[in-house]
């Protein structure tokens, strides 16, 4: 089978993910994970500077080094050299990300950055803007989403494992906030391709969800 490339957006908590990484496993393909890249800017913005404005956001994306690596399924990611793989999932993270994420300068950056990790094909990339902007010429699309109740409680639960004090309330309102942020910045919205097939897993499972995209990719 050719090596194919497969692009996956999505709200935040839609599973994508998790979804990405058993698909890559089955397939023997490289997960991507560009929202990791984002949020590893934005922990860089947030150990360097108190205040996230657009200037100090593009002074730290000027001379970061971001670099992903995979072993055994793992991703682990560095920025300059330091690994910051449990760091980009704080709260506090999750929430300033966006504002990093609608910089010109920051998407430009990273999106050279992802094309070039996608040239060799082979992979699975997730994030907002792949089917759309970063590879549009992607073989597989999926947009892949999930009920705001569903995410929450599946990110509550994540975030819950990881041993973070959470509730569902505070989640839900967050997630919704990203979204929003997401859906509404003036530079590679989230939004659906429109070649792209739309999955809602609120009603199903993780592997019918990997099912499903597999059968796309040797269909
Ligand atoms: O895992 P989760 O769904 O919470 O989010 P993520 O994939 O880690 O992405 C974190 C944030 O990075 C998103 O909320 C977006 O603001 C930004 N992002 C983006 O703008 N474009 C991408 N291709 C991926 C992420």
């Amino acid at each position: 089978m050719n090596k194919k490339v497969i692009a996956i957006d999505g709200p935040a908590g839609a599973g994508k993910s998790t979804v990405s990484k058993m698909v890559a496993a089955k397939l023997g393909y490289v997960y991507i994970d560009t929202g990791a890249m984002y949020r590893a800017v934005a922990c860089k913005v947030l150990r360097e500077h108190k205040n996230v404005t657009d200037e100090n956001i593009i002074s730290i994306a000027k001379d970061i080094e971001v670099d992903l690596t995979y072993e055994d399924g793992l991703t682990k990611v560095f920025v300059d050299g330091d690994e910051v793989t449990n760091e980009i999932r704080m709260p506090l993270v999750s929430h300033v990300v966006p504002k990093v994420a609608k910089v010109g300068f920051v998407r430009e950056k990273l999106t050279e950055l992802q094309r070039k990790m996608a040239s060799r094909g082979g992979v699975i990339m997730d994030g907002r803007d792949i089917a759309t902007h970063v590879l549009p010429n992607a073989d597989v699309k999926i947009y892949l989403t999930a009920s705001i109740e569903e995410r929450a409680r599946r990110r509550c639960d994540e975030l819950k494992a990881k041993g973070y004090e959470t509730d569902f309330d505070s989640i839900a309102k967050e997630i919704a906030f990203r979204d929003k942020q997401d859906m509404e910045r003036d530079l590679a919205p989230l939004i659906k391709a429109d070649d792209a097939t739309l999955i809602d897993s609120s009603d199903m499972t993780i592997d019918e969800v990997v099912e499903k995209i597999l059968k796309m990719c040797t269909d």
